[in-house]
C-alpha cells in the first residue's frame, strides 16, 4: 500500500502519519505539504530517516505536481487533510481557504482519477452540518449540510465535489466527518493550545461570546484510527461521523485548564464573540460503530491531562510555531474586548 497523505505536516495528519507507521508495516508513505503557517516539520522530525517515509513540498493545487508524485511514487491510496482549517481565519480571509479546500480537493480527484487511485479518504467535519441547539440530537450522517462560515462552506464544496467523483467517474472515495480534536502538534491558535499557552504566560484568556458554545471533543488519536479504519474498510460513496461523546463549552473547557494548571479564574476575558458562532456540534457516530467496529477510546479527562502534558513538555516546539506570523495574526485578532 503506497498512501499520498496531503497536508501530513499540520495537525492531524503529522498525527496521523507516526499513527499508521506504527500500526501498518506495510504501508509507504508519501506526504505533499505546502509548509503553510500550519505546517510544521518538527511533527515528524523522529520519523525523518524511516526509510517508509518521503516528504515533498508542494500546493495541492498543482496538478501537474500531484500528478506527477502520484507517478513517480505508484501511489496506491490518497488521503486527504491538506486545508485551510482555522475558522476564525475564514471569516477575515476566506479566498485561500476556496482555493485550498476546494481547488486543492478538486485537483486531488482529478489525479486520482487519472491514476486509478484505489482509495481516495476525505478527511472532512462535523461543521459541514451547520449548528445544533442545545437540545438537538447529534448529527447523523443523513442531517443535511447546512454550513455557516467560509471554511465550513469550504470543506462542504469539497465534499460535495467527492461524492459528484463517486457518482459520476465511479472514483472510489469515502469521507470522514469528525468532531473537534484535542492533543499534540495543534496549532496554538486554536482553543486548547492557545488557552494552555496564555495560562502559562499568565495572559488573558479570551473566551468568545459568553462561553456556552458547545463542542465534542475527541482524542486526535481516536480520530486517526476513525480514518484508517475508513481507508481499510468504509464503503465507497460512504460517509463515516466521528466523535468523542465529550460535550463541553467553552467557559467549562478554560476553567478545567486552569484548574489543571493551578491557576484562577480571573485571566478569563469575555471577548467580541465569533460573527455567526455555531452554537453547538455533537456527532453521532453508530454509524461507524456498527460498520468499521470503531469507537472512541479515550476518557476525556485522561486525554486532556495527556495533551496538556505534551504541551508543558514541549515548550521549544509551541515557541518554534508561534513566532512570524502567528503572532502578528493574534495581535489583530484578539484585542477587542467585550
Ligand atoms: P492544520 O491546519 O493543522 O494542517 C493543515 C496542513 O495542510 C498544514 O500542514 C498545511 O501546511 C497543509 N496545507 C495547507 N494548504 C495546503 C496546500 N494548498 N497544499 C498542500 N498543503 C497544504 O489542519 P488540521 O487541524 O490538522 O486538519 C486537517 C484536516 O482535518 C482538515 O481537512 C480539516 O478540515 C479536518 N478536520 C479538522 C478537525 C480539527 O479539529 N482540527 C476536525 C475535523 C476535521
Ligand atoms: O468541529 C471540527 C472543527 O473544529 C474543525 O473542522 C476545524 O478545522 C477546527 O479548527 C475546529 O473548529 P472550531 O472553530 O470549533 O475550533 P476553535 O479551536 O477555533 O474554537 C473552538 C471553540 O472555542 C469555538 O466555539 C470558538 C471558541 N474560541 C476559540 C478561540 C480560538 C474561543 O472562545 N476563544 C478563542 O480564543
Amino acid at each position: 500500500m503506497k498512501i499520498l497523505i496531503t497536508g501530513g505536516l499540520g495537525f492531524i495528519g503529522s498525527n496521523f502519519i507516526h499513527y499508521i507507521l506504527d500500526e501498518n508495516p506495510e504501508v509507504n508513505i508519501v506526504n505533499l505539504d505546502g509548509m503553510t503557517y500550519a505546517g510544521n516539520p518538527e511533527n515528524l522530525k523522529s520519523i525523518e530517516s524511516n526509510p517508509r517515509y518521503k516528504f515533498v513540498k508542494g500546493n495541492i493545487c498543482n496538478y501537474e505536481l500531484v500528478d506527477y508524485v502520484l507517478k513517480t511514487h505508484h501511489i496506491t491510496h490518497i488521503v486527504h487533510f491538506a486545508a485551510e482549517s482555522h475558522v476564525d481565519r475564514s471569516i477575515s480571509n476566506p479566498d485561500i481557504f476556496i482555493e485550498t479546500n476546494i481547488r486543492g480537493t478538486l485537483t486531488l480527484l482529478n489525479a486520482a482519477k487519472a491514476n486509478n487511485i484505489q482509495k481516495f479518504v476525505q478527511v472532512s467535519t462535523d461543521e459541514v452540518y451547520g449548528s445544533l441547539s442545545f437540545d438537538d440530537p447529534a448529527f447523523t450522517e443523513e442531517n443535511q449540510l447546512c454550513p455557516r462560515s467560509p471554511y465550513s462552506s469550504s470543506k462542504t464544496a469539497a465534499d460535495l465535489l467527492v461524492l459528484s467523483y463517486v457518482h459520476t467517474y465511479k472514483l472510489p472515495a469515502v469521507i470522514t466527518r469528525c468532531s473537534n480534536n484535542y492533543g499534540a502538534y495543534q496549532f496554538p491558535e486554536k482553543l486548547i493550545p492557545l488557552m494552555i499557552r496564555n495560562i502559562q504566560m499568565e495572559k488573558k484568556l479570551p473566551v468568545y461570546g459568553d462561553g456556552t458554545n458547545i463542542r465534542d471533543w475527541i482524542h486526535v488519536m481516536d480520530h486517526c484510527r476513525g480514518i484508517y479504519a475508513t481507508l481499510m474498510k468504509g464503503k465507497v460513496g460512504e460517509v463515516y461521523n466521528f466523535g468523542g461523546n465529550a460535550e463541553v463549552s467553552n467557559i467549562n473547557m478554560v476553567k478545567f485548564l486552569l484548574k489543571e494548571l493551578g491557576k484562577g479564574e480571573d485571566l478569563i476575558t469575555f471577548v467580541k464573540d465569533r460573527p455567526g458562532h455555531d452554537v453547538r456540534y455533537a456527532m453521532n457516530f453508530s454509524k461507524a460503530e456498527k460498520e468499521l467496529g470503531w469507537t472512541p477510546k479515550y476518557k476525556f479527562e485522561d486525554g486532556m491531562r495527556e495533551t496538556i502534558q505534551w504541551y508543558l513538555s514541549n515548550q521549544d516546539w509551541v515557541d518554534n510555531v508561534t513566532s512570524g506570523d502567528y503572532l502578528d495574526y493574534y495581535k489583530k485578532q484578539y484585542n477587542s474586548e467585550k
